[in-house]
């Protein structure tokens, strides 16, 4: 929106030593640079803490040593520095980065510290797949605006100066129905902040002119809460050919993606499909389950979790189109393999709880520099983990879907389960899950136990796994896992 711009980035090429291209200015938004890398380059940044209180950076989805990962334990002071240095490991993909300081995570997301870490690789330019103008970033996040046109974040973290604004300025029901005070602030500090305005690349688009031609659509949900199940306005399969980890083995065909916070997904799309003045429309389809009790307790703004809306209309040239359709084969993903776990027999159960007003994991909140028995891992070995959302310890027996995430490298999908008493919010949903390649973060409906299959590569140390819906991130739903 036109008013003041939220200026929260400052970044200097010269920081970034490597290809000119290497760091990209998304256009017109707020957000962080695009850093474009390709497998295997060492790369080195420094971050410089211009912010009136500490941050720390967490690159999201990458494989790298327990000191690069930006645990909160490395948060750095205004005005600090924190070298990064190291070697990209990854598969050619779409990751992430934002900050990471405990209980503040939130806050400095909704402000648009975020950006896009592409990774390139050998494997992926064989595929030619669409590049330049046609490889289009989309990073979806929902917000709120007060009547100057500024960000109100309703969620809490410590110190938070917009939270006064936040009172005043005035999502729904904050201010008025919980007393104007701290309650309305807590409930939204937990449940998690919505809002009702939908931006994409940092800015509140009309429309995207496109070509006529074949497109690769990089979608990241980088709101703080809202989950996104996204789908063509005309009902057109879309063509998933990437995850958070990547490359799948080959084209999918969904008739609806789900998204939750933290999860990419790659699209193929040819535009040329759509004839004449069809102006094609990214969608978010309506879904049973959400969270409730985040727009009803002072979450945010009018837009529900699961209502549907508009994400981006796009507007096709004139011309000729162009005859061209997606590799048939992309990459090589090997079968998810039980059996390599060291616990096959007895998957490790991670239960999202909730105690007084608290989020946690088998009932514990985050604690710095703890982990348990259960959070030990040796280092090389398999193992299987399962996230269970079963409303343990909620009060009124509630039940929110989460965006569980695990730090330091990439997992697979081996299975996903329901509770009857859920199956209709599970229906709403299921046909949405791009579960076959590598992922990093996995939504976990209510009701819902998934296992995962997660190595232990490399580094040994303390690494994180919580829910990326970032207010149950800061206020608990996080933990710590020690690789040894
Ligand atoms: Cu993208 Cu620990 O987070
Ligand atoms: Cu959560």
């Amino acid at each position: 929106r036109s008013g003041k711009p939220t200026q929260v980035w400052r970044y200097r090429s010269k920081l970034l030593r490597g290809e000119p291209h290497t760091l990209e200015a998304s256009a017109g938004g707020y957000l962080g640079p695009i850093i474009r890398v390709r497998r295997g380059q060492r790369i080195r940044i420094d971050l410089i803490n211009g912010l009136p209180e500490s941050t720390i950076i967490h690159w999201h989805g990458l494989h790298v040593p327990e000191e690069m990962d930006g645990h909160p334990r490395f948060a750095i002071a205004p005005g600090a520095r924190y070298v990064y240095e190291f070697k990209v490991d990854n598969r050619a993909g779409s990751y992430w980065f934002h900050p990471h300081p405990h209980g503040r995570t939130g806050k400095q997301v909704y402000a648009g510290l975020a950006g896009l870490f592409l990774v390139s690789d050998d494997e992926e330019a064989a595929l030619n797949l669409p590049s330049g103008a046609q490889d289009l970033p989309l990073v979806i996040q929902d917000r709120n605006f007060d009547a100057d046109n500024q960000f109100v974040y309703l969620g809490g973290g410590k110190d938070a100066p917009s939270q006064r604004r936040g009172m005043m300025g005035g999502g729904m029901m904050s201010g008025g129905m919980m007393g104007g005070g701290g309650m309305g602030s807590m409930m939204a500090g937990m449940m998690g902040v919505l809002g009702d305005q939908v931006l994409v690349n940092g800015s509140i688009p009309r429309q995207r002119e496109v070509e006529r031609r074949a497109h690769r659509l990089r979608l990241l949900n980088a709101s703080n809460t809202r989950t996104l199940k996204l789908a063509w306005s005309d009902q057109t399969p879309l063509t998933v050919i990437g995850s958070d980890g990547g490359l799948l083995a080959a084209p999918l065909q969904r008739d609806y993606v789900m998204l939750a916070p933290a999860e990419r997904v790659e699209l193929w799309v040819n535009f040329s499909r759509w004839a004449g003045a069809a102006e094609p429309t990214l969608r978010s389809l309506a879904f049973e389950g959400g969270i409730a009790m985040g727009s009803m307790m002072g979450g945010g703004g009018s837009l529900s979790d699961g209502a549907a809306f508009d994400v981006l209309r796009f507007k096709v040239s004139d011309g000729k189109g162009r005859d061209e359709s997606p590799p048939a084969r992309l990459s090589t993903i090997a079968k998810a393999e039980p059996l390599m776990a060291v616990n096959y027999a007895h998957p490790k159960v991670f239960e999202l709880t909730m105690g007084m007003m608290v989020w946690g994991i088998n009932g514990e909140s985050f604690d710095m520099l703890g982990a348990s028995e259960l959070e030990t891992v040796k280092l090389g070995t398999n193992e299987i983990w399962e996230f269970r959302n079963e409303g343990r310890g909620s009060m009124m027996g509630m039940v929110m879907p989460h965006s569980m995430h695990v730090h330091g490298l990439q997992f697979r999908v081996l299975t996903r389960s329901v509770s009857r008493k859920f199956s209709d919010e599970y229906d709403s949903v299921k046909a949405g899950f791009v579960d076959d390649g590598w992922k990093d973060t996995v939504l976990v409906m209510p009701g819902e136990r998934v296992r995962v299959l997660l190595r232990f590569a490399d580094f040994a140390g303390l690494f994180l796994y919580h829910c990326h819906m970032l207010e149950h991130e800061d206020t608990g739903l996080m933990r710590n896992y020690r690789v040894e």
